[in-house]
């Protein structure tokens, strides 16, 4: 659906989104700021090809919104923003530098309303230059300027997220013999095969980089591959995306032969009425903002000084506990799980039940 840059201002409900064209790379940078209310507005910043400029602000918009939720749901004093850099074509590493140097400056010149960190398409090395510019990045060692990659942590939260469904829907929480389909080995899809596949679980993988997959899928001792374009049908336990959002939508929903989704992937539901969608097929899906949490816990603990690798550890696993009671009250009052998750962030952000 193609929206209009204007359009979508008019009905956002967030802060404000702050906005500028990079003359030298043809850039859209938007800086969507969707609620301060917990902290402040923090969030990755994400490099892609969009098909126009308004597509990049919107997915910008909606992932702000998630940071909301996911800042919520974990309970760290941060408020919900994202940022995308809407790249008209793949840039050379000169240009790319430049544009992450000056898109570190705005940042700088916010002072402070908002910070930022990796996302898909961004790297933790693209981080240590954006922290050359500004001090508002999460996750960067301000000693020696490395920034830390989070995918590896969200991929441990993942792994945990799917753990507790395992228990919820088959009573034991082993992996072992289960098979899961992940779609996208990137940085968070790389490392949670190996974790899948070191517990025992039978892997599919898919990528829109084909090569990519079969690669991983070499490495890790020949695990079916799917081509992007069939990968729905694949049957497995467990469909874990872990690339894009919106791949939950009527048309997959239908095509779907798993019992559970679980996966990094920010805004899996094309809309609200998907989870409910997934929910009435008997599909059990865990909320996005919930099991995805793990690099943002680590980036936004890292910022309060924490350099534990215990106390982080401790911290994503409790993914797998919220998620269990999350899964445990939706079952009772019969909602699905991402109406339960709703009603707890939104408690969370609104304690005295008055409307926002
Ligand atoms: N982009 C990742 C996420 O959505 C990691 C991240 C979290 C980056 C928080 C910055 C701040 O969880």
């Amino acid at each position: 659906m193609a929206h209009s840059i204007k359009s979508l201002i008019e009905s956002w409900d967030g802060i404000g989104v702050v906005m500028r064209f990079d003359q030298e790379t043809g850039t859209w940078i938007f800086i969507a700021l969707h609620s301060d209310q917990l902290g402040m507005p923090s969030g990755g910043t994400r490099m892609k090809v969009y098909p126009s400029p308004s597509a990049g602000l919107r997915d910008a918009m909606r992932l702000a919104r998630g940071m909301t939720q996911k800042w919520a749901a974990v309970g760290l004093n941060y408020g919900g923003g994202k940022a995308v850099l809407s790249v008209p074509r793949v840039l050379t590493s000169k240009q790319r530098e430049g544009l992450l140097r000056r898109y570190g400056r705005l940042i700088e010149s916010l002072k402070g309303s908002f910070a930022t960190g990796p996302d898909l398409g961004t790297s933790a090395q693209d981080m240590s230059i954006v922290a050359q510019e500004t001090a508002f990045v999460h996750g960067v060692d301000r000693d020696t300027g490395v920034s830390i990659d989070p995918g590896p942590y969200t991929a441990k939260g993942v792994f945990e997220g799917i753990k507790a469904t395992m228990r919820h829907v088959f009573g034991s929480e082993s992996v072992a013999g289960r098979v899961v389909h992940i779609q996208g080995v990137g940085g968070v899809g790389d490392p949670l095969a190996r974790l899948l596949k070191q517990a025992g679980a039978q892997i599919i993988l898919s990528d829109l980089d084909s090569k990519r997959a079969e690669r991983l899928s070499e490495e890790l001792g020949g695990s079916d591959t799917f081509e992007p374009h069939t990968a729905y049908e694949a049957a497995c336990d467990v469909y874990a995306p872990c690339a894009v959002g919106g791949t939950l939508n009527s048309e997959t929903i239908r095509e779907l032969k798993c019992r559970i989704v679980v996966g990094s992937a920010n805004n899996q539901l094309e809309g609200p009425e998907h989870g409910r969608e997934l929910h009435e097929r008997g599909i059990l899906y865990a909320p996005d903002y919930i099991v995805n949490a793990g690099g943002a816990i680590a980036l936004g603990l890292m910022t309060q000084g924490v350099r534990d690798a215990a106390t982080i550890d401790s911290r994503i696993a409790h993914i797998g506990v919220s998620l269990a009671e999350i899964l445990k009250v939706a079952k009772e009052k019969g909602e699905s799980p991402d109406e339960a998750a709703t009603r707890v962030v939104r408690t969370r952000l609104n304690p005295n039940g008055h409307s926002a």
